[in-house]
């Protein structure tokens, strides 16, 4: 893993949000005219959509988006990002997602902001993945952040019980203003309470796809290529090695 740092920060005077702003900034350093990008979910990412939309609009910055959540789509729409469907591209060059974990392999736990699904599947399209997070998101062993699961509304409390079996923990239906809360594709997501147990990722993201209401599992592996991450010694560009 490769680490430089930023010259000259003085992120002892900034807050999370300043360090925020400053990862998903940088972030745009990826991203070129004539690009197809991913654009990602979540309070970290949400700068550099701002920052690509001020450049679209003051440097005439000229990419396709393909955002992974409606929140996204609302967001980058007003920032006068043109948008395109998944379907209507050959891939994409990069995509750029907050996360909630990562560990050394680039290992993610994704999904705290219920975009999981739309997330992997604009991912797993994208010739590279950069993710800014904050210090926070940094762990040696994956889970201490409760795993989300999207499933279906169907026998939803089948599937949790089996979700529980199979990661022997407990698990709860993450809820919304008037009960459960319903992701953008109309599931639901489960918030598996592992602790930092899961060492083979790809292991258990394996069993958990073979639970039939499961839909998808809020593990990314082999996917990041970079972090750009915040932290109290400044924003620091890790790549992959
Ligand atoms: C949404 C996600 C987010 O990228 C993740 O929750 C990180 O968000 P934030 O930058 O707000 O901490 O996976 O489903």
């Amino acid at each position: 893993m490769k680490k430089y740092n930023r010259a000259g920060a003085q992120p002892q005077n900034m807050d999370v949000e300043a360090l925020k702003k400053e990862a998903g900034i940088s972030a745009c350093s990826y991203v070129s005219s004539g690009m197809k990008v991913g654009l990602g979910t979540g309070s970290t990412v949400k700068y550099t959509i701002l920052e690509l939309g001020r450049r679209v609009r003051e440097e005439g910055l000229d990419i396709v988006g393909v955002p992974t959540s409606i929140a996204t789509e609302v967001l980058a729409k007003q920032q006068g990002i043109t948008l395109c469907e998944l379907d209507d591209l050959d891939g994409l060059d990069v995509v750029i997602d907050g996360t909630d974990e990562f560990d050394p392999n680039f290992h993610l736990i994704k999904g705290g902001g219920a975009a999981l699904l739309r997330e992997k599947v604009v991912a797993q399209s994208s010739s590279k993945m950069v993710v800014v997070a904050d210090d926070r998101k940094r762990v040696d062993c994956l889970g201490a952040f409760p795993l989300p699961i999207e499933v279906t509304p169907f026998s939803h409390a089948t599937t949790l019980n089996a979700i529980e079996r199979v990661l022997d923990c407990s698990a709860a239906v993450r809820q919304g203003e008037e009960g459960p809360l319903v992701t953008d594709n109309g599931n639901y997501i489960v918030d598996a309470k592992t602790g930092p147990t899961i060492t083979e990722p790809s292991v258990t993201e394996a069993q958990l796809l073979h639970i039939a209401g499961v839909v998808q599992v809020g593990l990314f592996t082999e996917m990041c290529d970079v972090v750009i991450l915040a932290g109290l010694d400044g924003v620091s560009v890790l790549e992959k090695s």
